[in-house]
């Protein structure tokens, strides 16, 4: 029995750049436990994305495990991975990844129709998120139609519409404004509790100072965690 709630032991990650080998991600180690909101800082290109893209099983590392619920997530197979995804990871991505010819209401209430085929409740979900995240009067915008920081807090919708337990966040504030920013991380915030982890890559120093933990990478290490 892990008494952790997710583990990373030895994972490693590099790209082939031509002929070149680029190893972003050297053999992290890293133990969190539940019902914590944790920070993950560095530099532009220092891997944080790359490990972000790890965790929500959207890449495979070269080695090492990641162990979540007893299991070796790198091991599960192209199903399960589907079915984590559904139930129980979600990412919201650097560049929102919003499907283009979808409305915001329907961005959201598909990630729900992954799981179960209530229409209703789907959309009735989706609607209670866009109203918490101020965006009634953007329901049926399409992606297109809206601002960036708009964009991004339906990006955010749509990773907990399922209420996932673990959340990884890519720079969720990176196009926000202050006021949306604060909205943002308030709601980020009272999503922490058991059986539940978030953790956000950002380049914003106050949002890593109010996390419970925050994670530096630098040169493919984890240097710093304070
Ligand atoms: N798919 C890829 N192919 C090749 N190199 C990549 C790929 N993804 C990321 N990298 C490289 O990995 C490094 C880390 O990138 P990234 O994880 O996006 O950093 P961060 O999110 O911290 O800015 C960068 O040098 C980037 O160029
Ligand atoms: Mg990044």
């Amino acid at each position: 029995m892990n008494k952790y709630f997710l583990s990373l032991h030895k994972l490693s990650k590099s790209f082939k750049d031509g002929y070149e080998k680029i190893s972003v991600l050297k053999n992290i180690n890293i133990n969190f436990e539940d019902n914590k909101i944790v920070s993950l800082v560095g530099p532009s290109g220092s891997g944080k994305s790359t490990l972000l893209h790890l965790l929500a099983l959207l890449d495979s590392p070269d080695t090492g495990k990641i162990i979540f619920n007893n299991k070796d997530l790198v091991k599960s197979n192209d199903e399960e991975k589907t079915t984590l995804r559904k139930n129980d990871i979600a990412i919201v991505y650097q560049n929102n990844n919003l499907i283009s010819d979808l409305s915001a209401i329907e961005n959201i209430a598909l990630a729900y129709l992954n799981k179960s085929n209530d229409k209703n409740k789907s959309y009735l979900l989706a609607e209670k998120l866009l109203k918490e995240f101020g965006l009634s009067n953007r329901m049926n915008h399409y992606p297109y139609q809206m601002s960036g920081g708009e964009q991004q807090r339906v990006a955010i919708a749509r990773a907990i519409i399922n209420d996932p337990k673990l959340l990884f966040a890519d720079e969720p504030t990176g196009n926000l404004d202050h006021k949306n920013t604060n909205m943002i991380l308030n709601y980020l915030f009272k999503l922490k509790k058991n059986n539940r982890l978030v953790i956000i890559a950002t380049h914003n120093r106050d949002l890593a100072q109010k996390t419970d933990l925050r994670l530096t990478l630098s040169d493919g290490n984890v240097i710093n965690k304070s």
